[in-house]
């Protein structure tokens, strides 16, 4: 069962003093990459915290869940009209893009996340959506160098063309005028929860670990909620 945790994210604001960017129940957030893993289950949990949600995947409709606040957008995150009509009313933006693991992914360029961000951050400041919480991952961006050796040698073998485009995705963010924060989970698991999981700012502080995809979809809520760690990357772990 899904378990809706507000704790996770309640404490950023005390830790960051910002609430400026707080999101009140009944404002509408867009969730970019819904149809499952940690987007479905972001929408589960922003809805279960009194927001109104719309869904954006390409393989989604209103049968991926059955709620009077959720609405389920078709369409491909790259495309700059679909994300542009998907934006209008919407107060929050959280993007929880995510590729096949399969030997292309080794193989292959990765561009997804830049560019799905490059459509997305010009069209939130034509529509006027500021907040924004992205999802990377533990090892992208500085806290790369948190791993140890050994498990960095693994990370950039196995993950090293998805973590150079989640690290171009984290450079537009960062540059963004955005009120971003990205979100970077360790080893996502299918167990229900993870008491111990917490939300880690600062560097000395990081290390890896497994996170249920249900605990970060309450930590992204409790960012909205909260409205800390404005323009932070933060660890979950
Ligand atoms: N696995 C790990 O241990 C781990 C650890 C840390 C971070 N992460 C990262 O966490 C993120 C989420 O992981 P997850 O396992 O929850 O993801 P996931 O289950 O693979 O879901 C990815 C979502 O992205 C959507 N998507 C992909 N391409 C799209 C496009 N062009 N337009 C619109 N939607 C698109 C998919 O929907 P459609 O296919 O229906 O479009 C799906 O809803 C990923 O970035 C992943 O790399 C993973």
């Amino acid at each position: 069962m899904h378990r809706q945790d507000e704790s996770y994210g309640q404490d950023d604001a005390a830790d960051t003093h910002s609430s400026s960017a707080a999101l009140a129940a009944g404002r509408r957030v867009l969730v970019i990459g819904a149809s499952q893993g940690i987007g479905l289950a972001t929408c589960k949990a922003a809805l279960a915290a009194g927001f109104r949600v719309r869904g954006l995947a390409r393989n989604i409709d209103r049968r991926s869940l059955h709620h009077p606040e959720f609405e389920a957008v078709r369409a491909d995150a790259l495309n700059e009209a679909d994300v542009a009509a998907a934006l209008q009313g919407c107060d929050a933006v959280v993007q929880t893009l995510g590729i096949k693991a399969d030997p292309a992914t080794l193989i292959n360029p990765v561009t997804l996340f830049s560019r799905a961000t490059d459509v997305l951050l010009p069209a939130m400041r034509a529509a006027g959506v500021a907040r924004l919480v992205a999802v990377t991952g533990y090892g992208v961006g500085d806290s790369r160098r948190a791993l140890p050796l050994p498990e960095r040698i693994l990370f950039e073998t196995v993950m090293g063309r998805v973590a150079a485009d989640k690290e171009r995705q984290e450079s537009a963010i960062r540059a963004s005028d955005t009120q971003w924060t990205i979100l970077r989970p360790g080893f996502l698991t299918l167990v229900a929860s993870c008491p111990a999981a917490r939300l880690r700012a600062d560097p000395p502080d990081w290390r890896n670990g497994f996170v249920s995809r249900n605990a970060v979809a309450d930590a992204i809520v409790g960012l909205l909620r909260g409205g800390g760690y404005l323009h932070k990357a933060v660890v979950f772990t």
